[in-house]
């Protein structure tokens, strides 16, 4: 009996050891190796080139697995994971932040202990951490929120989109965060999409001039301490993803199918990308997209024909999200088909003993190939010593203080101005005197800055009603604007005590709430029966009646605007409300243009 006892405890002993089988580290056995100070990877004086190849000639092939693969920063089990993995890369999922608050401070305190985790490696190569600063460093707490892309788009202006993504990298920097997923360069061709507000628009040549501004802004810091990555994305065609394709059944265009032809997406969706590595991109994020069937990860035409073949693209290619376990029934199957289709870094974005053990495998049996698994690590290495993640100085919480700063602030507040559109305006309603007798505003959107700042601003969704921003609501920036005689009256709803004299305007702020991605996809974009019943309340007790509409895209208003007598777009103008009454009362000009097209 007790035989049969211990006999079955080592058997279910050993039966443990594989099922937990955990995936180790190669035992480092040349402890020289790591003794490197002198090394050449490690001398600035050098050329890229030579860095990364005595770099590359230094590593094992644990360390080199561990540059492909990009961790979300939650999904880190425990910090010594970091070393243990040799991990090259981090990101905030949906701009997750610090545990302990959003402070700048506790970032800069976060990514800090991330970094030193790496030193702790035999090669210390530092990580590279990116987030979603898609309009300004908005996950951070006092940081600068500028327009979504759609309102920078309407300015047209693309030296105010460099100073925007300028003062983004100089916000991000500060935090030591050096890689920026954006900016987006979908050419959106179906404004039902949950992704619009972070585009530049449906005109390929804009989209492209604005987005090559954009890197600009964030790479051509004249210091190394402000130097950003850019990160065009999404390659390539996600905005001609037809509605109703999608893999998710929780949305309808995201992760969607494209049916273009060859000529068609080159025509409309490749000149951005070209353009933005003529410019000086580094990094291109593949979309979850598929095109013609085919999901863009695993598209080795896409990847390496087109984009490292014909554009001779020689940064890094990360794939977006959890794309690439979307393309075959098993992780190793999906690595395999990607990486050898032309992915180099791979987003999990969770699971990483997973990665490195059918990594290995797969080295192992020879389905990724030692020249695969260099020429992918050659071109992150490479990124990561252009970046100057060897050499810069590092982030100081003196250098804090460039967040939200008044200049960044004046920056945003410009963009604001510029990217207002008159859509509509008749019996000369605007622009309004501001020594306007009675005011009336109404609407949901009139004094909400999470509304007024959208998705992607302190949490992935955003949060209607956000008090979190540093900033001003429209109707604040009514109140300033006007004389200090105007009566002004507000009521969100519109519920204004009945008196026998109108108002002499009427202002209703309405438009959409926040959200981002997928959970934006809409079959009809339009207003709310709140924001309608609003605008109808307003609108009895006013002689004029102007709406102003802050949304990420064109809402269907045909039914109602007939009625009302001046319309204006402000996109989502993020933390400056006083922009959008500067120009309502024409202390500024309209002069912003539609980045898509909007009938009335
Ligand atoms: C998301 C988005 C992408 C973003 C990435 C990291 O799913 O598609 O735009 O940069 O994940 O947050």
């Amino acid at each position: 009996m007790i035989i049969i006892l211990a006999l079955s405890t080592i058997a279910i002993g050993v039966l443990l050891l594989f099922v937990n089988r955990e995936v180790l580290p190669p035992k480092d056995l040349t402890a020289e190796r790591c003794e490197q100070e002198n090394a050449p990877y490690l001398n600035s004086e050098l050329s890229v080139e030579e860095r990364v190849e005595d770099l590359l000639a230094r590593m094992t092939e644990w360390e080199k697995i561990g540059q492909m693969v990009l961790i979300e920063k939650n999904s880190i089990r425990t910090l010594s994971d970091i070393q243990r993995y040799n991990i090259g890369a981090l990101l905030s999922g949906g701009g997750a932040g610090p545990k302990i608050n959003n402070e700048p401070l506790s970032w800069l305190q976060m990514i800090s202990t991330f970094q030193a985790e790496a030193q702790k490696t035999c090669l210390k190569i530092p990580l590279l951490y990116g987030i979603d600063a898609v309009h300004g460093h908005a996950n951070v707490l006092g940081a600068t929120v500028f327009p979504h892309l759609t309102g920078l788009s309407a300015t047209n202006d693309a030296d105010l989109v460099r100073r925007v993504a300028e003062a983004t990298a100089e916000e991000m920097a500060a935090t030591g965060i050096y890689w920026n997923f954006a900016p987006n360069l979908d050419v959106v061709k179906d404004i039902r999409w949950g992704k619009a507000f972070e585009t530049f628009g449906s005109d390929t040549a804009r989209v492209s001039r604005l987005g090559v501004a954009y890197i600009h802004g964030l790479q051509d810091s004249s210091t190394g301490y402000y130097k950003v990555l850019a990160n065009p994305k999404h390659y390539i065609g996600g905005g001609s993803m037809e509605y109703g394709t999608s893999r998710n059944e929780d949305f309808q265009i995201e992760e969607g199918n494209i049916t273009l032809t060859d000529a068609e997406m080159r025509r409309i969706h490749l000149v951005p990308f070209a353009n933005a590595i003529d410019e000086g991109a580094r990094v291109i994020m593949v979309s979850t997209a598929s095109w013609n069937g085919i999901i863009n990860a695993a598209n080795p035409y896409l990847l390496t024909d087109v984009l490292k073949g014909e554009l001779g693209f020689t940064g890094f290619v990360v794939s977006d999200w959890y794309g690439v376990y979307q393309v075959a029934p098993t992780r190793y199957e999906s690595l395999v088909t990607t990486i050898n289709a032309g992915i180099d870094m791979v987003m999990t974005p969770f699971e990483y003993k997973d990665f490195m053990s059918n990594m290995q495998q797969a080295v192992a049996n020879g389905d990724i190939s030692n020249e695969r698994l260099d020429d992918a690590v050659r071109r992150i290495l490479r990124v990561k010593f252009e970046t100057g993640l060897f050499d810069r100085p590092e982030a100081t919480p003196e250098g804090l203080s460039v967040i939200g700063s008044a200049e960044h602030h004046t920056i945003a507040l410009e963009a604001v101005r510029k990217s207002q559109v008159l859509l509509k305006n008749t019996k000369a309603t605007l622009p309004l005197p501001v020594s306007v007798k009675k005011l009336v505003v109404s609407g949901a959107s009139a004094n909400n800055l999470g509304r007024q700042a959208g998705g992607w601003t302190s949490e992935w969704q955003g949060i209607d009603g956000d008090t979190s921003i540093t900033g001003t609501t429209i109707l604040e920036g009514i109140k300033e604007t006007v004389s200090a005689d105007t009566i002004v009256e507000y009521n969100q709803n519109g519920d204004f005590a009945a008196s026998g004299e109108l108002a002499d305007i009427g202002i209703v702020v309405v438009g959409e709430k926040p959200y981002a991605e997928g959970w934006g996809d809409n079959p009809n974009p339009s207003l709310s029966p709140e924001d309608l019943s609003a605008i109808e309340k307003t609108k009895a007790v006013s002689k004029k009646l102007v709406v102003v509409i802050v949304s990420g895209r064109p809402l269907d208003i045909s039914a109602y605007s007939e009625d009302w007598d001046a319309i204006v777009a402000s996109w989502l103008p993020g933390a400056e409300g006083g922009g959008v009454a500067d120009v309502l009362f024409g202390l500024h000009p309209f002069i912003g243009t539609l980045p898509f097209s909007w009938e009335i």
